[in-house]
């Protein structure tokens, strides 16, 4: 078998074009160096070479990890805030729509309670996020500090919570993100900047006039974790794994702990 028909080389490699004759040859185009563009860039190319997590990273001792993961999650934000990591409050939140369709967005951390055991964070009741989670209250969090190469993961049902915590809540929140909350209407399409722009200066004269107003639908949710994964990772694949499996109910919570192969 041709090693064509074998796909070892393609047909350029098997039928290599003749080179021009020496005296047709074109001259070399010389560009200005400032006319001349990138050449396109794929997404393999730019990744080439830059292996994840390729720099010293912390060791995580898994035999002295507590029994609860509550303490192990505020020392490694502890350790992620020392070592500069950006906005280690942000996680991912991941949920399914009605026809079983995941769905994955970045939120801020609110609260984890002393054991580990609920997670919260707020959002709007009638955003996307807000209806996947009536219509199916379970979810997944997991955040990543690249610069300590860890990586928490969380998995559980989900709660919300009542209306005067939300209100609680809103109350803590920056002018601007009240104002934003109050503009509702996440995740519809708009028309233009301007439709924006317009529904902000009604939602600020809103706060000015009313400063306690809570927007409709402003929901504080609570993640019952049944699983909490603490995951270390390792240049050389060697990452340690730890996941606590809730055993106890949310009121007395008792947790087992496994180590997970990498
Ligand atoms: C760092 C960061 C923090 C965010 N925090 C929140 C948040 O706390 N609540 C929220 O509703 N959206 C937050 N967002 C915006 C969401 O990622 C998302 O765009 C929005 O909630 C709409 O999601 P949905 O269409 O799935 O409902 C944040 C985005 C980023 C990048």
């Amino acid at each position: 078998m041709a090693a064509e028909e074998e796909g070892l080389t393609g047909p350029d490699e098997a039928r290599p074009a003749p080179e021009p004759e020496a005296e047709t040859r074109p001259e070399p185009a010389v560009e200005p160096a400032c006319e001349r563009r990138p050449e396109p860039r794929s997404v393999p190319e730019l990744l080439l070479g830059r292996p994840p997590m390729a720099r010293p990273l912390p060791s995580f001792d898994h035999e002295a990890a507590p029994a609860e993961p509550g303490p192990l999650f505020v020392d490694w934000l502890a350790t992620a805030l020392d070592a500069g990591v950006l906005d280690p409050q942000a996680f991912t939140l991941s949920t399914v729509d009605a026809d079983g369709m995941p769905d994955a967005r970045v939120l801020v951390l609110r609260d984890v309670d002393a054991a580990g055991t609920g997670w919260n964070f707020s959002a709007a009741a009638d955003s996307p996020k807000g209806r996947q989670l009536a219509d199916h209250p379970a979810a997944a969090l997991s955040v990543y500090w690249p610069q300590l190469g860890r990586q928490v993961r969380v998995r559980g049902t989900v709660e919300r919570a009542a209306d005067v915590v939300a209100a609680a809540e809103f109350a803590t929140r920056t002018p601007a993100a009240r104002v934003g909350a109050l503009v509702g209407r996440q995740s519809e399409p708009l028309a233009s900047p301007a439709e924006y722009d317009e529904a902000v200066a009604v939602a600020r004269r809103r706060l000015e006039a009313h400063p306690d107003a809570v927007a409709p639908g402003h929901a504080v949710y609570t993640l019952w974790a049944h699983e909490v994964e603490f995951w270390q990772g390792d240049a050389q694949r060697r990452h340690v794994r730890l996941r606590y499996t809730r055993t106890g109910p949310v009121s007395s919570p008792e947790w087992s702990r496994t180590l997970l192969w990498p």
